[in-house]
């Protein structure tokens, strides 16, 4: 099996690629990334040697390349590739549309003329918007999706449908809530507590910090691309959730209690605009169609998560260091000074 991952180079994409590698020794990957701030090549150095692997550095919203590679002629396209930051889609939209809708679009052309390839879209729950107290959102769910982040994303669901739909193209959408685990970039909140409580740097916690988030870990996400990847119907959707919500202040305590933190460190600052409050899947689809279920607790998979970056301090520091630096000083400046006001 030949497969093109695109966006390889980034958190969710790093950990499917060696888990891909795992499962099915066999497999022939490209990976097709361009870098941006939040892809780093280390994150798969030791697949690197792998004669099976090879690296394209490129963007998916860049004709030429997409067409060139597509000559190769795959099983399956895994497209991960996208501007993933609700943060960053705020300040500024733009490389959001480009890279997750127009970037989309050229990888769906190049799909369509290659009619024995599957294309599955890594999507997120949050093109549902918020979840009313009570409701986990099914695949049925209307979309409403809420940041310019969900909205480019929703935009890259209805161009994978439609090109389904149009042309005949196997796709497959896969919705998954927020994910956690090992190479995950530090402007998310799980690393991001992580990296600061370490340094006794304060937590910004948006707002009251009592919005809900559905954390996976990302070993158990992998796994169902997998099983998506194999078992999926052509024109399938579904829910990827571990289903079981949890609010920010939860998450951050739970973090600072396993590395022995004070919670003075919790800051309150200004809200992130539009903050969508909950969210919540209903994956009972999966589970029944795919036979899918997470296998790790939230406790023991945030254990594991700590370690990674407890062993991979040098990587972290990386991470951080250049572009990171000033999002963060432009980004959290003054916004607890702006609290109040
Ligand atoms: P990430 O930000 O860690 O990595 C994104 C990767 O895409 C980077 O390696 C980056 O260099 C690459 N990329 C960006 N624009 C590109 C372009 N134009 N051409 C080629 N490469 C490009 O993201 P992630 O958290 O691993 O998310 C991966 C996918 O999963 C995204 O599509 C995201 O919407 C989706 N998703 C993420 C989560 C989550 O919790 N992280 C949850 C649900 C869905
Ligand atoms: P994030 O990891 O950015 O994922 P998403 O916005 O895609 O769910 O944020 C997770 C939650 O944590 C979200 O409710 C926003 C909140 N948050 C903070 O309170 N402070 C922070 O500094 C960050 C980055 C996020």
């Amino acid at each position: 099996m030949k497969v093109l991952v695109t966006g390889g180079a980034g958190f969710i994409g790093s950990n499917f690629i060696r888990h891909l590698f795992t499962a099915r020794p066999g497999v022939e990957i490209v990976n097709l990334d361009k870098l941006t701030y939040a892809g780093n090549a280390e994150n798969l150095a030791d697949i690197e040697g792998n004669p099976r692997y090879r690296f394209a550095r490129g963007d998916i919203s860049d004709h030429g390349t997409v067409e060139q590679l597509f000559a190769l002629k795959f099983d399956a396209v895994v497209h991960f590739a996208a501007e993933t930051h609700v943060d960053r889609s705020i300040e500024d939209a733009s490389p959001f549309l480009q890279s997750n809708i127009l970037g989309t679009h050229c990888l769906l052309e190049a799909a369509r003329r290659h009619p024995q390839t599957r294309f599955l879209l890594i999507s997120t729950d949050e093109v549902y918007g918020s979840a009313p107290a009570g409701i986990s959102f099914t695949e049925k769910s209307p979309l409403d999706p809420r940041s310019p982040y969900a909205a480019s994303k929703a935009a890259a669901e209805h161009l994978v449908a439609a090109y389904g739909n149009t042309y005949g193209l196997s796709t497959v959408i896969l919705r998954c809530t927020n994910n956690f685990g090992p190479f995950q970039f530090p402007e998310k909140l799980i690393p991001l507590i992580v990296a600061n409580a370490s340094e006794d740097k304060p937590i910004p916690v948006y707002g009251d910090g009592m919005q809900e988030r559905d954390w996976l870990f990302v070993e158990d996400f992998c796994r169902a691309i997998s099983l998506a990847l194999e078992k999926a119907k052509p024109g399938s959707l579904y829910n990827v959730s571990a289903g079981a919500t949890q609010p920010n202040l939860k998450i951050i305590r739970t973090i600072l209690r396993h590395l022995g933190k004070s919670e003075s460190l919790i800051q309150h600052v200004l809200d992130r605009p539009g903050h969508d409050r909950r969210y919540a899947l209903d994956s009972s689809k999966i589970r029944r169609e795919l036979g899918w279920a997470p296998d790790e607790v939230f406790e023991e998979g945030i254990r594991k998560t700590i370690a990674w970056y407890q062993a991979n301090r040098e990587w972290l520091a990386h991470a951080r260091s250049g572009e990171y630096r000033h999002y963060y000083d432009r980004h959290y400046t003054n916004r607890s000074a702006l609290l109040g006001k």
